[in-house]
């Protein structure tokens, strides 16, 4: 696991920019994986700016988001779905049929989990994962307990998962209580993954690289990655 500790917010998101850029220029179809949430909203905003200074080209991109709030609509604005658009893909060239994310609201909850895997496999994989990390060393929505063979599916959140993302709903008590998401073993898969952590994040951070590889902090099991980059806020 390789660790790039940058001064600021603003020079991670600046070297997860370059990455990602950098990656499609070499690879215009690159498959790359998204995470929602407050960490990468910088990464998004340059990614923006570099795609309106002519400098990528979402064209041929396909993206997979890591995860999706169970039982929300994709227009209902606390979804990922609407989140992605609003941040991002409303500002770039993707194509809409090119842009995967889960069904929240899919009747057929295993069904929706086993497609998603299909998707991802007949699209050749994931080659670029972004990352983002929970207090409590999540990845995805994989909470603590998570198994390294766990697939996508629907998980219960926890509480303190929960409490942290009440702040984009007016209460907690709307915050869903499940959602589906990428499995461990989904996200290893993909061929490179960058992790970002703002410097509110530090001390899980500092758990992840002291700990061995421990299901209680499902952010240790990318230690079995050999492509994998943390960039940190120091
Ligand atoms: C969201 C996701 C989550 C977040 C994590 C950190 O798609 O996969 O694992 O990355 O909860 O969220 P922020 O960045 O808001 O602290």
């Amino acid at each position: 696991m390789q660790i790039i500790k940058t001064s600021s917010y603003r020079k991670l998101s600046k070297k997860a920019n370059e990455i990602v850029v950098d990656a499609v220029f070499k690879n215009p179809n690159l498959v790359l994986g998204l995470a929602t949430g407050s960490t990468p909203l910088g990464l998004y905003q340059l990614l923006i700016k570099s795609f309106k200074g002519g400098k990528i080209d979402f064209s041929k991109v396909k993206t997979f988001n890591l995860d999706e709030y169970y039982g929300l609509k994709k227009n209902d604005s606390q979804s990922y779905s609407y989140f992605m658009d609003k941040n991002l893909f409303s500002k770039i060239n993707i194509k809409k049929e090119n842009i995967h994310i889960l069904n929240g609201v899919a009747k057929n909850k295993k069904e929706e989990c086993a497609k998603y895997e299909r998707e991802i496999k007949k699209a050749g994989g994931i080659d670029l994962q972004i990352l983002g990390i929970g207090a409590d060393g999540h990845i995805a929505f994989n909470e603590p307990g998570s198994l390294l063979k766990s697939r996508t599916r629907l998980i219960k959140l926890k509480e303190q998962t929960r409490k942290d993302n009440a702040r984009f709903f007016e209460l907690k008590k709307e915050v869903p209580k499940f959602a589906f998401t990428m499995g461990i073993a989904t996200i290893l898969e993909a061929k490179k993954i960058i992790l970002l952590a703002g410097k509110n994040k530090k001390e899980i951070i500092s758990q992840v690289l002291k700990t061995k590889i421990n299901p209680q902090i499902p952010a240790s099991f990318l230690k079995l990655h050999p492509r994998c980059i943390f960039i940190v806020e120091e």
